[in-house]
């Protein structure tokens, strides 16, 4: 519900944020989008579960990329929800009621979200979503990398990331493997800001390396 404050502006104040690395938050969500495209199957067209989906940034390039799939929604954010794409909300249920989601989903993505959420809960919360999947369906949990020193300057000086503790991967991997999920891929991703763009054919090789911006991590429930 913090959220609600920024909702307006979301967009603008993130692309602020990260002008350092010469790119827009467009890249990014695209990013992510790409690398699960990538993991997936090639002909994947199941459901899908945006976590905090907030205005939908990342959910309109899942769905670009998965385009055979029904991407859902759900943030605490009403004022984000409200700002969704039709495009979106017409060819899935984007909502700020956990009630309404399903309990089938083939891919549940929670991108940026597990550092706005209290440690106490954060277990929790891995588990209920866990709980959400469908036989053989994948949680995926991007976060940022609190060892990668750039990320740290620029969440300190992001207004929506005020007072935030990143979380280090072996946190998620503790919550991922609790909820019995079993941990398939653990990478760690964006490496090269714009000007070194001509690097990035090299981001999948160094996915072994703890310095990108930000990391990924996918548990699959048991079939
Ligand atoms: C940094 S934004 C990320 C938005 C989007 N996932 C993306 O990658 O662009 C974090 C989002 O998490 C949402 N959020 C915070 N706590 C949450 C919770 N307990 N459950 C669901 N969403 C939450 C916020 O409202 C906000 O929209």
């Amino acid at each position: 519900m913090q959220f609600d404050q920024f909702a307006g502006n979301y967009k603008q104040l993130l692309d602020r944020t990260i002008a350092l690395s010469g790119e827009t938050s467009e890249y990014f969500a695209e990013y992510k989008a790409r690398y699960l495209a990538h993991v997936l199957p090639h002909d994947f067209s199941g459901k899908v579960l945006d976590f905090g989906c907030g205005v939908g940034l990342l959910s309109r390039f899942l769905k670009q990329h998965l385009p055979a799939a029904r991407v859902d929604g759900f943030d605490v954010s009403r004022d984000s929800i409200n700002r969704v794409d039709l495009a979106l909300s017409t060819q899935g249920l984007f909502t700020s009621d956990m009630d309404l989601l399903a309990r089938n989903y083939d891919l549940i993505v929670v991108a940026n979200v597990m550092h706005h959420i209290p440690a106490t809960q954060r277990e929790m919360i891995v588990q209920d979503l866990a709980s959400r999947l469908a036989p053989r369906g994948k949680l995926a949990i991007f976060e940022h990398n609190p060892a990668n020193p750039v990320t740290r300057w620029t969440v300190d000086r992001c207004p929506f990331d005020k007072d935030v503790v990143l979380l280090a991967r072996s946190e998620i991997s503790q919550y991922v493997e609790k909820a019995q999920l079993r941990l398939i891929r653990r990478d760690y991703i964006v490496f090269m800001p714009r000007i070194l763009s001509w690097l990035r054919l090299l981001e999948p090789w160094l996915a072994w390396l703890p310095l990108g911006a930000q990391y990924a991590l996918i548990g699959e429930k048991h079939a």
